[in-house]
């Protein structure tokens, strides 16, 4: 692995995901998670500090890239378990309705698979489990879609393989969810290109 993607990337990524509008999203959202959590594309924590300890029992946190499991691992809580699973979100080996939450966020822009992954969240939740997602992605209007299919090339290779591109509420209900609730705008403070955010919770649909 170079030192561009060791080192500089998961600071890079650490600054872009934990921007104050982006830490707003999570405020509303991360809360909302009960018991076991599966937190899919979990990178440096940033979203450790918004679980309540008071309703989740413990984190596993899914993620290929060890270095990102490394930063920040000082700043982990005392007060929530958290296991590190290194894996793709697309097939991480754990067991079948093991998680009363997933939670997954800015990660499915860049899940090489994400239907793969979203599949693989269904497989995890038990009967009654949620899916908490937040993620930026196609924007709904044409010159700024535009913007995004022209910059995606570039921005992939520097951004760690993030998409700009893909839509992350058609892929939720693709792999089987139907969401309960669904925000979405243009995150403040936040280039368009980037900033069109879904923020949403989901549950599989029955059958
Ligand atoms: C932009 S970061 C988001 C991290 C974190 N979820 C957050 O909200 O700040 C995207 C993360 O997805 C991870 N990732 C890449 N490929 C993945 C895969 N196949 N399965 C799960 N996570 C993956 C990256 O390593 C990175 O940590």
């Amino acid at each position: 692995m170079s030192f561009y993607e060791s080192w500089l990337l998961p600071r890079l990524i650490g600054c872009a995901c934990g921007s104050r509008p982006v830490a707003r999203q999570r405020a509303r959202l991360v809360p909302l998670a009960r018991g076991v959590v599966v937190d899919l594309g979990f990178g440096s924590g940033t979203n450790l500090p918004y679980y309540d300890a008071d309703l989740v029992s413990r984190v596993i946190a899914v993620e290929p890239d060890r270095s990102m499991l490394d930063y920040r691992r000082d700043r982990r809580r005392q007060d929530i378990p958290v296991q590190d699973v290194v894996a793709g979100a697309e097939a991480t080996g754990l067991p079948d309705a093991c998680a009363d939450t997933v939670v997954v966020t800015y990660a499915l822009c860049t899940i090489p698979d994400a239907p793969a992954a979203l599949v693989e969240a269904r497989r995890l939740l038990k009967p009654g489990g949620k899916l908490l997602f937040c993620e930026h992605g196609r924007a709904p209007d044409a010159g700024v879609a535009r913007w995004q299919a022209r910059v995606e090339p570039v921005w992939k290779r520097l951004a760690g393989g993030c998409h700009l591109t893909r839509d992350p509420v058609a892929l939720v209900q693709a792999a089987g969810f139907t969401c309960e609730t669904l925000e979405q705008r243009y995150l403040a403070g936040t280039p368009r290109f980037a900033g069109w955010t879904s923020r949403g919770t989901a549950v599989p649909v029955a059958g």
